[in-house]
């Protein structure tokens, strides 16, 4: 006999899990986020000039800000894989909309403040891109007139 969700094993566990929670809301309706963090996992060929948020570790920040927001059980902002956002010397970057904050250089150890942050919590001031950050190029690119929107 099929699980009373009609799913069997750990994915019927999962929607019961998933439907008590949101009858604990009062709604069965995913609401709209609040917030969303942008987190750039770009790779680029290794032998681009400019490099690449994925191959500084982006891929684990980006996991590690799933499993915390897991953790804590909060559908109020949604986490999203993204292209890069023009800021590749200081990646990986995360942008936070709508707050328009933007973090460069992040590390899993970071992730629970920006959680905090993404929770309506104060932006992480010590991890905010600098207007000069924009600016930076590798050296082999220095002639180069900067990118255009
Ligand atoms: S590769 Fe991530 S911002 Fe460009």
């Amino acid at each position: 006999m099929p699980a009373a969700s009609g799913l069997p094993g750990s994915t019927g566990t999962r929607v019961k899990s998933w439907l008590a929670l949101t009858a604990t809301q009062g709604a069965y309706a995913m609401p709209a986020p609040q917030r969303f963090a942008f987190v750039c996992i770009n790779q680029r060929d290794p032998s681009h000039p400019r490099p690449s948020c994925a191959a500084n570790g982006a891929a684990d920040v980006f996991h590690e800000l799933r499993e915390e927001q897991g953790r804590r059980v909060d559908t109020s902002f949604k986490v999203v894989a993204s292209g890069c956002t023009e800021a590749c010397m200081v990646g990986p970057v995360i942008a936070i909309f709508p707050d328009n904050v933007w973090y460069g250089g992040v590390i899993e150890q970071d992730v629970p403040e920006i959680v905090d942050h993404l929770q309506g919590g104060p932006p992480v001031e010590r991890l905010r891109l600098r207007g000069d950050e924009w600016d930076l190029r590798p050296p082999e690119m220095e002639n180069r007139p900067p990118p255009t929107a």
